[in-house]
């Protein structure tokens, strides 16, 4: 323990094993994080199974390479933070195992995350940072400070959080309450969550998996008013009256009492897609199109699932040669349902913002990477004269930082796992 508030985060709740140590919460000294999509992509999705035991081997090396990136060792450390759901069982349980035992050697705390709070730090995180890198400057322009800028602190009014993924779409108010954070949850998807949307229209057209990068490289070459793609109005009698909906995403939160306005649905556009491409005679194309980029890369018949473990699939072609493979009304369906897809999150998340009193949006989650979605982000808020924030790029899909970063405030009110933590698929976030 050194007293530098030195905390190590690991996250293992989906196909990304990481680990990195951030400092007060608000600096990164590492972030390392090992990703299965190799393992994961010829299956076009994430295989549970394959990504227990790809974080099982991977745990060690990253948690190492993220101490030595940071140039401290287990004993310079003052808590061990990890996420404790939601996400796949045996996944989430590589992380906390480890992390339980490693603390416990130590003799220090071990902190829970919830990976949602987690990607929402990423935002402060990256806030932080720069108010700190900004705070550096001053005082190096000016040499008459007396004394060096502390850790920053974060703003203090309520900020409005799109948690925006491959597992999530959820609206989160958030306040800054005693050094510590409250969220309420004031909107969802009611079905497929916006990034996995991106990744079965990816799918469906012969990209790669994860699908998202796919759009976003290839959507700026496509007609974005092509097809005209509509969202209606969600009505929650339907869902709130039979059965809850069968996602991944609707197992972390009730749907009750959330104004219809915001509960997003991503399923019916997935479908339209579908629709336009069979109606289209493109099916056969997509099809063509992913065998020429990904030769190689679907389970051969004759290998066994043991030699199937360790067969190599052919390195997946680059972008650009999807572009090359791509007629122009692929092209416009790609970019028409990206801007139909961001045009919704943009419509009921400044709704929500502007209903509920935010005065700034934090986008944050894979999806947040999207460079449309940014774009049309930052100029709406512009527009309405209302902040918007991101991650960094790199901080928008998984990692570990943003768990380190989330356990800080937990750190200093004294809020430590117990002995018995165990992961939690379906942990919500907030109320
Ligand atoms: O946050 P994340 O790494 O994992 C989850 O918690 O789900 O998000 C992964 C999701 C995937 O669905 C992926 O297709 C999507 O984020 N994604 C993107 C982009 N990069 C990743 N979606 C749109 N545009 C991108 N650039
Ligand atoms: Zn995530």
């Amino acid at each position: 323990m050194s007293g530098r508030g030195l905390i190590l985060g690991i996250e293992s709740s989906c196909d990304e094993t990481a680990a990195s140590v951030v400092e007060h919460g608000a600096r990164t000294l590492s972030s390392v994080v090992a990703s299965q999509i190799a393992t994961h992509a010829r299956y076009g999705g994430v295989v549970p199974e394959l990504a227990s035991r790809e974080h099982l081997r991977a745990i060690v090396p990253v948690v190492r390479g993220a101490l030595a990136q940071a140039g401290v060792t287990l004993d310079d450390l003052d808590a061990i933070a990890v996420t404790s759901g939601p996400g796949l069982a045996g996944a989430l349980l590589v992380g906390i195992t480890y992390a339980k035992a490693l603390a416990f050697a130590q003799g220090i705390p071990l902190i829970a995350i919830n990976h949602l709070e987690g990607h929402i730090h990423a935002v402060l995180l990256h806030e932080r940072e720069a108010a700190h890198v900004e705070e550096e400057l001053r005082f190096v322009v000016s040499q008459v400070s007396e004394s060096r800028p502390g850790a920053p602190t974060d703003s203090t009014d309520p900020a409005l959080a799109l948690v925006v993924s491959g597992g999530h779409t959820h609206l989160y108010l958030c306040r800054p309450a005693h050094g510590t954070w409250t969220y309420k949850l004031v909107g969802r998807t009611v079905d497929d969550a916006a990034g996995e949307a991106y990744d079965k229209v990816a799918k469906l057209l012969g990209f790669g998996y994860p699908g998202g990068p796919w759009i976003d490289a290839l959507a700026k070459f496509g007609n974005p008013k092509a097809v005209p793609f509509a969202f209606s109005q969600i009505k929650t009698k339907l869902h709130l009256g039979g059965k809850p909906p069968r996602t991944k995403a609707a197992k972390t939160a009730p749907i009750a009492d959330l104004d219809p306005h915001l509960l997003f649905s991503f399923s019916g556009i997935k479908t339209a897609v579908l629709r336009y491409v069979e109606l289209h005679g493109l099916r056969e194309e997509a099809q063509a199109r992913a065998a020429r980029l990904f030769p190689n890369q679907s389970r051969h018949p004759e290998r066994s699932a043991a030699e199937d473990l360790h067969f190599q699939a052919t390195p997946p072609k680059s972008k650009e040669e999807a572009l090359a493979l791509c007629p122009q009304p692929v092209l416009d369906l790609v970019a028409s349902f990206q801007h139909a897809v961001v045009g919704d999150l943009m419509k009921k998340t400044f709704a929500a913002a502007e209903s509920l009193g935010a005065s700034r949006i934090l986008v944050t989650g894979g999806v947040a990477a999207n460079l449309e979605l940014r774009a049309r982000f930052t100029a709406e808020a512009a527009h309405r004269g209302i902040r918007v924030a991101f991650p960094t790029l790199a901080l928008s899909t998984d990692n570990a930082a943003m768990i380190a970063a989330a356990a800080w405030p937990h750190f200093q009110a004294g809020e430590f796992a117990a002995a018995d933590l165990s992961g939690d698929p379906s942990l919500a976030l907030g109320r």
